[in-house]
């Protein structure tokens, strides 16, 4: 049987996700946290594993570079790729929130500029409620900006709240809910239907017995 490619994302949610997938039958025993390795094979030879940038597991799975991807749903929604999502693995819960200087109000009757990794998730919120902006786009340290006066606000993800309001900032209006999601890449799909089919029902089974 031919690999399927899993690429998951580098950094916090990793772990979970690898234990998830354990509880799932599927292990990788080369995957030690100080090893710069990137690819990593389970057991039973069926999954390569490809450890990314979360932001590119959308694109890997996009171009079919990856079968599969476990992606933030922020990913998603800023890459808006061609994929079919198929699973909540209610993982790395966090929201997208507004957030400002503490007191600050969001005004309606002038252009306002919003710091973001997010820029066109961040765009799009303020599209919906007839506010006109200007989106700066950043890589991180996102807080930094309305302290600073480089934007007025921020769109940003918020876990438990800690760097908002380490930094004297609030939220203004929550967006939406985020977690991480498993994405399939549509030809895979088309073409490796019954493996990736096997792969997500053990990983279904895995979530219902921890849920
Ligand atoms: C993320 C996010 C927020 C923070 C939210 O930043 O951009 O800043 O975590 O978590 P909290 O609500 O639990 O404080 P990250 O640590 O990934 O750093 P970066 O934005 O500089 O990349
Ligand atoms: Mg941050």
């Amino acid at each position: 049987m031919a690999y399927l490619t899993l690429a998951l994302a580098k950094g916090r949610t990793l772990d979970s996700t690898i234990e998830l997938l354990e509880n799932a039958g599927i292990t990788f025993p080369d995957l030690q946290e100080e090893s710069r390795k990137l690819i990593f094979y389970d057991t039973e030879k069926q999954i390569k594993l490809i450890a990314v940038k979360a932001i590119d597991v959308p694109t890997y799975v996009e171009k079919g570079a990856a079968d599969i991807g476990v992606s933030g749903k922020d990913n998603i929604l800023e890459a808006q790729p061609e994929v079919y999502e198929m699973l909540d693995l209610k993982l790395g819960k966090c929201k997208f929130a507004v957030a400002g200087i503490k007191g600050d109000t969001l005004e309606k009757n002038r252009k306002l500029t919003i710091a973001s990794k997010y820029p066109t998730v961040a765009k799009k919120h303020f599209e919906r409620k007839g506010q006109p902006v200007e989106t700066v786009k950043l890589n991180g340290s996102v807080e930094l900006a309305p302290l600073i006066g480089l934007a007025d606000f921020i769109v940003d993800i918020v876990e438990t709240g800690n760097t908002i309001k380490e930094n004297g900032l609030e939220v203004v209006e929550d967006i939406e809910d985020i977690s991480t999601r498993l994405i399939v890449n549509k030809a895979s799909y088309a073409t490796k239907s019954q493996d990736i089919n096997s792969f997500i029902s053990k990983l279904q089974s895995s979530l219902e017995g921890s849920a």
